[in-house]
């Protein structure tokens, strides 16, 4: 397989069933350019309720997911063991307090937290360069800082707001990551053509029929004149870049401004 195989580990396994199995994410895997394996973090609790998480130390509200669950869990996906090797090992103590190890090197082990590095274009890229990576879903309420110590090879953020849990982020790390992934998007030209990677919103797109509600065309598009409409559509994406998105425009290179 020349794709990428991507690990998620989640308290919500069956959340992933409909976004995995629809449209261009679903034909990825089943053509073999993705491969995305998705762990109930579950699996990894010792005690007979399961559980992931437990009261805050120096009190307040609300759960703290448990570290040792993370670890045994990161340890075994790692590793590609099964969940029965690596449950309880923290617990008790057979490995010693440091980051755990995987056979090779460890994967890129993505947490998904609010406090992470923003998701972007850019950091799609870099990750899409990876041959595997490791998506860690936490609930919102908080994460034993022990995890993103040990565990995390890094944190990542879709936005300035904040989720119940990590699994929505993870979807959109997912997408945005498959779809750079070559064989993927049928037209590979396009992923390249759009906002964000030329650093501009996108130009405004128009089809068939030709009105709407008596609403037309503009008639660059149809003037069979190419250098036209490609000046057209830069002009226009440079507009909207302008009105929507003017910190965009800081960031990009002075030949784009044509
Ligand atoms: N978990 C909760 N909110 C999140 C966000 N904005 N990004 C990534 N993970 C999250």
């Amino acid at each position: 397989m020349s794709g990428v195989r991507i690990d998620v580990l989640t308290i919500f396994p069956g959340w992933f069933e409909g976004p995995l199995t629809t449209s261009l994410l679903g034909r990825a895997i089943a053509d073999d350019v993705l491969d995305v394996r998705v762990h109930d973090l579950r699996d990894w609790t010792t005690d007979r309720h399961r559980s992931v998480d437990d009261a805050p130390y120096g009190g307040g509200a609300g759960m703290v997911m448990r570290a040792d669950v993370w670890i045994d869990a990161c340890e075994a996906v790692w590793n590609d063991l099964d969940a029965e090797v690596t449950r309880g090992r923290t617990v008790r103590g057979e490995v010693p307090g440091e980051p755990l190890t995987a056979g090779g090197d460890r994967p890129r082990t993505i947490l998904l937290t609010p406090r992470g590095r923003p998701l972007t274009q850019e950091l799609a890229s870099e990750l899409a360069a990876e041959d595997r990576l490791v998506l860690l879903c936490g609930r919102y309420e908080g994460i034993d800082e022990r995890v993103h110590e040990l565990v995390a090879t890094d944190e990542v953020s879709i936005g300035d707001y904040v989720l119940f849990g990590g699994e929505v982020a993870a979807a959109a790390v997912i997408e945005a990551v498959t779809r750079l992934v070559p064989g993927v998007v049928g037209n590979q030209a396009s992923p390249e053509d759009e906002s964000f990677t030329s650093g501009l919103l996108e130009y405004p797109q128009y089809t068939r029929p030709p009105t709407v509600r008596g609403i037309g065309v503009p008639e660059v598009l149809t003037s069979g004149d190419h250098g036209a409409v490609d000046r057209w559509r830069h002009a226009r994406a440079l507009d909207l870049t302008t009105e929507r998105r003017p910190d965009l425009l800081d960031r990009l290179e002075e030949h784009d401004r044509g």
